[in-house]
């Protein structure tokens, strides 16, 4: 690429800023990621890269668009050390910034680079960065050849699939551009690429500093015969072809009907190709159709291909609904509701091993569990490590739960079949990226047995409906005994009742339960299993746990049907709880010979919207019991 054609295309937009933008939109969009640090020369090579493009970002061409007569405002004269300071600064004091996004474009096309801090903190944000690039340009100093943060920006971006990798052996300059030292690091890397699975890559000598190799071939370097940097971003292949010979796949984003006579599914193909009078399959429902008609934007087509958004007509009313996955009737993608699959944890408060997650695959959502960690994995040198959760930024492999089966490719063939994140389900934020692995024959092979007798056919003999009491309250707050005074109403006007207490679950089911964070939610989750499967023999079960978290209440709530799960707070102030001391346990507690107690150094969240609340400073435990049993059946 020479300078030549920046300015005519300056010149064009001077001239005739319509047909700038109308050639602007039709160029190509490439995303890569730079890995390194500053010390790399990592600022020194995007001021580069920005500064020889000629800088046309896009909110110049937002401006530009907003007033089309404004003519002749092409990429400003910047000094370019000016420029690079510039960017490093702001680097430096954007620590907290997750991502920087920095837009620019050439002649050719259009670039989107993010720009994410090299070091091991900050491996979440180079996670975030890479999980959408087609390209990673890996940095290395030449004077120093291949450093550890080599093989963590290489692993990572390996990890996240990444599909085309730059090796910029940079700082040629301070080097003498020597050949052969060039090819040292060249070896070397090529040896430790193949290790972690890397076997293609495009390695250069660039110096981002003098602009070698940047965006014309350096008079420096005659030895080298591949393209300058910013040529092969222009001609790397992004829509790879490899996505269209893989299997037909369409994750449907939303239902489209209009009207009584059109009913279309939307959303962006993934991979394959697809013609009109294909047999194809919905998943997970497994229900075969033809296409009859793919509708977009620009009209009807006959052929369909990875990458385009369209609209799919079926031949048959088929259910078909978001989240859902149309594919190739004979090649469908798998589904399950057990992986195993590497997550990236991005959060600050570590991986909660049992607790109930969001696990959002594309356009599906569904709930999932994690178990604990089989190992992590160190960053820096590949080793595998026990590990009992993962902490911020720590990459790992372990088995996910979901509570519905989901439509899934391994992330290796398909990374929007295969990549997902995590979310809290209390703060909403994203805790976690993953990338499923395979699925465990286990649960493929466990199928859920349908039952002749319904859960409602059992309640209906004993003349009741089934519920679940679920108290919850600090130890000592009077659960137990509120709890056994209501199970007694009942049964004298004869309810079919069952009781489960913490204190007795506690010496069987759950007797290898301890009290740390991981173990009372193991604690409730098994709690409101047994308490579902009692509910659906038809029983009012009520239990009494201290059930300290509202994430894993909510879990319990989400097992029941609608209207059955009814939150009992017994709420009593800590130093009442206390005052009392039935078992002796806050004394102890108090004087450290009991750790992780609720209440004193472990935390109890309590209910916001509890269905009842029972406020024990001013009513006997009668009372409590009468209003429950009043609310319950009234
Ligand atoms: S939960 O937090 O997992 O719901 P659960 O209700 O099963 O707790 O058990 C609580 C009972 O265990 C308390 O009433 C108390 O008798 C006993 N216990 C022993 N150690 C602790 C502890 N560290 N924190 C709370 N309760 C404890």
């Amino acid at each position: 690429m020479s300078l030549d054609p920046i300015y005519k295309t300056d010149a064009l937009i001077a001239s005739d800023i319509d047909a700038y933008l109308e050639q602007h939109q039709h160029k190509s969009l490439l995303r890569f990621i730079t890995c390194g640090s500053v010390d790399d020369g990592k600022s020194t090579l995007i001021g580069r890269l920005l500064y020889d493009s000629k800088m046309i970002f896009e909110d110049q061409l937002a401006a530009l668009e907003a007033d089309s007569k404004r003519v002749g405002t092409q990429g400003q004269e910047i000094d370019f050390a000016l420029l690079v300071d510039g960017l490093a600064a702001e680097r430096e004091q954007g620590i907290t910034i997750d991502v920087a996004y920095r837009f620019f474009a050439t002649e050719k096309r259009k670039f989107i680079v993010a720009d994410t801090p090299g070091h091991e903190q900050y491996t979440r944000n180079m996670i975030t960065g890479a999980s959408t690039a087609d390209l990673a340009i890996i940095l290395i100093d030449a004077r120093k050849g291949i450093l550890t943060q080599t093989r963590r920006h290489s692993y990572l971006t390996k990890l996240i699939g990444v599909r085309n990798i730059v090796l910029a052996i940079n700082k040629m300059d301070l080097i003498g551009y020597d050949l052969a030292k060039y090819e040292t690091i060249l070896a070397d890397y090529k040896i430790f690429a193949a290790s972690i699975g890397i076997t293609d890559f495009t390695a250069m000598p660039i110096s981002g500093f003098k602009g070698d190799n940047i965006t014309t071939l350096s008079a420096n370097m005659p030895w080298y015969f591949g393209k300058p940097l910013i040529e092969h971003l222009e001609t790397v292949e992004v829509n790879a072809t490899a996505d269209q010979a893989k299997p037909f796949r369409l994750p449907v984003q939303w239902v489209n009907r209009p009207n009584l006579d059109f009913r279309g599914f939307s959303g962006q193909i993934a991979s394959g190709l697809i013609h009109i009078g294909d047999a194809v399959r919905v998943l997970p429902s497994g229900k075969t159709s033809t296409l009859a008609k793919i509708v977009t934007m620009d009209g009807e087509l006959q052929t369909a291909v990875a990458g385009q958004s369209v609209t799919l007509c079926l031949a048959h009313e088929v259910d078909c609904s978001r989240g859902d996955v149309i594919s190739i009737a004979d090649n469908p993608p798998e589904v399950c509701d057990r992986f195993e699959a590497n997550l990236v944890w991005m959060a600050d408060d570590p991986m909660i091993v049992g607790r109930a997650y969001w696990l959002k695959l594309g356009t599906q959502l569904v709930s999932a569990i994690v178990q604990p960690p089989k190992y992590q994995i160190n960053v820096n040198t590949m080793e595998h490590l026990a590990a009992k959760t993962l902490e911020l930024n720590a990459i790992g492999v372990v088995e996910l739960a979901t509570d519905k089966p989901i439509v899934f490719e391994a992330y290796a063939d398909n990374r929007t079949l295969g990549g997902f994140i995590l979310i809290d389900k209390i703060t909403n934020s994203t805790v976690a990226a993953g990338m499923l692995n395979f699925s465990l024959r286990r649960a493929q092979n466990v199928h859920w047995q349908a039952m002749d007798i319904s859960r409602e056919a059992h309640a209906n003999l004993k003349n009741q409906k089934a519920a679940v009491l679920w108290f919850t309250g600090l130890s000592g707050a009077g659960k137990s005994t509120i709890a056994n005074l209501v199970e007694k109403k009942l049964h004298r006007m004869n309810r079919h009742t069952f009781l489960l207490d913490g204190d007795n679950v506690r010496h069987g089911l759950n007797k290898d339960l301890g009290f740390t964070e991981a173990d009372r939610i193991e604690n409730i989750r098994r709690v409101g299993e047994v308490a579902k499967l009692m509910a659906d023999a038809g029983l009012i079960v009520i239990t009494a746990f201290i059930s300290p978290f509202r994430a894993e209440r909510k879990m319990v709530r989400e097992m029941m049907p609608v209207g059955e799960y009814i939150e009992v707070h017994i709420d009593t102030p800590l130093a009442d709880a206390e005052k009392r001391d039935v078992k002796g346990l806050y004394k102890k507690a108090r004087a450290g010979q009991l750790k992780n107690f609720t209440g004193i150094d472990s935390p109890y969240e309590a209910p916001l919207t509890p269905e009842i609340r029972i406020d024990t400073t001013g009513m006997t435990a009668e009372a409590a019991a009468d209003i429950i049993v009043e609310k319950l059946l009234g």
